[in-house]
């Protein structure tokens, strides 16, 4: 499946599965498009947690989302996905859904990029704060 169709299909699965007040989390904000399609899902109600290793990718991201007005309902975290575990209060358990774009921020260093010992480090935190019959969904 080529890149292009790839992200449709990625919002279509999550789509499928997300309702308004839910909790998500985006493990590799980059330049914040996932997320700002997880805060819409989510509406006002619902909470996004989104990470990044990448000063700028939150930046970019912070940036999209006010300007979408919905970044009060996404809580941007400057650090790796490893930590999701630690991050989600126990309101905001279980999570509906996560999704994992992986790779490099388009536009950026090509040498930061996500690593397969931290995404499945991440995938174990995941895992098991995930509701039933929720998704996550990896774009590798
Ligand atoms: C392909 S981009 C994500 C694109 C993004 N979902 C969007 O909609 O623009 C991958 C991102 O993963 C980030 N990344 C790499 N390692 C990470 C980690 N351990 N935790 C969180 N993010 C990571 C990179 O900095 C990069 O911004």
């Amino acid at each position: 499946m080529s890149l292009a169709r790839v992200l449709p299909y990625t919002k279509q699965l999550l789509e499928s599965v997300i309702e308004p007040g839910d909790c998500v989390v985006d493990m590799t904000a980059g330049n914040g498009h996932d997320t700002q399609f997880l805060a819409e899902r989510v509406g006002p109600d619902g909470r996004v947690l989104a990470f990044d290793v990448q000063a700028q990718a939150i930046e970019e991201s912070t940036r999209r989302l006010d300007e979408a007005g919905m970044l009060a309902r996404v809580d941007l975290y400057h650090e790796s996905h490893i930590h999701v575990g630690a991050r989600l209060s126990d309101e905001q358990r279980p999570v509906r859904a996560g999704v994992f774009n992986l790779g490099y921020l388009p536009g950026s260093d090509k040498s930061i990029t996500t690593t397969g010992e931290e995404t499945l480090e991440a995938l174990d935190a995941l895992l098991p704060v995930l509701a039933p019959g929720g998704l996550v969904v990896l774009v590798v």
